[in-house]
């Protein structure tokens, strides 16, 4: 597989567009709005420019890395892909109509992935005319940093696929683990009592974002805190993921979302890709993949 398309070129589908480049894949880049697509790329001749600098990679290399992406204006320039991964906004019913329409541009033996948090991956796919090719493939923030990949077959997936898939992103240097298709797979399953109850600390004034993140950190020995991980995901994702995990398991009160962020999301206070979040973020360099 040597021609990806990537659609959604925001904090997810740069990051993958990156990693995909560095394994000498040709890369399609499509996002609907062609403006964050020239946004991400200038973002991502920084994080080159960063990463040459501290010696991870020759500077003919980021060249190159940079020169594989292909700039879409239209889905129909990934009618050459042997596999399609969606990185756009956590809606399922947005989510079908790309790949309904993505359906009648590509080839049938091209693979088509969704890199959904949460929805399920049987629900995106239950309308398509060839479903048995349709996985999820799940990679975390930032991209080109995080190892782990979920891949999550639907109920639908051709039973070879997901082996085929996590051999593609073994040799993309990633370690994958295949999930089933259920509410959050693995990680995000794991991690919505992680962000709720930081949230309902805050709620409750018990301790400032601040001083969560700064137990979790000196005491609990994580790398990040809740709130500087939900700046870091975006709170409109971390929410709408909360939502659907909570709604999926039939409102099970373990995964009930937060007001706190509900009214944050509302308010575009949506962390680092918005300058602000639980933080202050204006004047800092926003991008964490170098
Ligand atoms: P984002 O908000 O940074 O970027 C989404 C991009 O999709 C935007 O540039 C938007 O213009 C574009 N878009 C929206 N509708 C479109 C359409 N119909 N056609 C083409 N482009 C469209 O979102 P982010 O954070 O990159 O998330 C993307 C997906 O990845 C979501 O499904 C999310 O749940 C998942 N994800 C997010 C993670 C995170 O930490 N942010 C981690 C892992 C998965």
């Amino acid at each position: 597989m040597k021609n990806i398309g990537i659609i959604g070129s925001g904090t997810m589908g740069i990051g993958i567009a990156q990693v995909a480049a560095t394994n000498n894949c040709q890369v399609f880049l499509y996002d609907q709005n062609s403006l964050q697509t020239e946004k991400s790329l200038e973002g991502l001749q920084k994080v080159l420019a960063r990463l040459v600098e501290k010696g991870k990679v020759e500077i003919e290399e980021s060249e190159n890395i940079y020169n594989r992406i292909k700039f879409c204006t239209e889905l129909k320039d990934l009618k050459d892909c042997d596999l399609v991964i969606e990185a756009i906004i956590e809606n399922k019913e947005i989510k079908q109509k790309v790949f309904a329409d993505l359906e009648s541009i590509v080839s049938n033996e091209c693979v088509l992935a969704s890199n959904t948090s949460s929805i399920s991956i049987t629900s995106i796919s239950s309308d398509l005319k060839n479903p048995s090719r349709f996985l999820g493939i799940h990679f975390f923030n930032p991209a080109p940093l995080m190892p782990l990949v979920e891949i999550i077959p639907g109920l639908l997936t051709d039973e070879n696929l997901p082996q085929k898939i996590n051999d593609l992103m073994k040799s993309w240097g990633k370690v994958p683990v295949i999930a089933e298709d259920l509410p959050g797979f693995i990680v995000n399953r794991i991690a919505r009592p992680f962000y709720g109850e930081a949230l309902r600390i805050v709620e409750e004034r018990i301790a400032t974002p601040a001083q969560v993140d700064e137990a979790m950190r000196t005491i609990g020995n994580f790398k990040m805190g809740p709130f500087e991980l939900m700046d870091l995901i975006g709170n409109d994702i971390n929410f709408s993921v909360t939502k659907t995990v909570y709604a999926d398991y039939f409102y099970d009160p373990k995964y009930k979302p937060s007001l706190l962020q509900q009214r944050m999301s509302e308010a575009k206070l949506l962390g680092r890709k918005t300058g602000k979040g639980f933080y202050d973020y204006s004047g800092e360099n926003q991008d964490s993949r170098a």
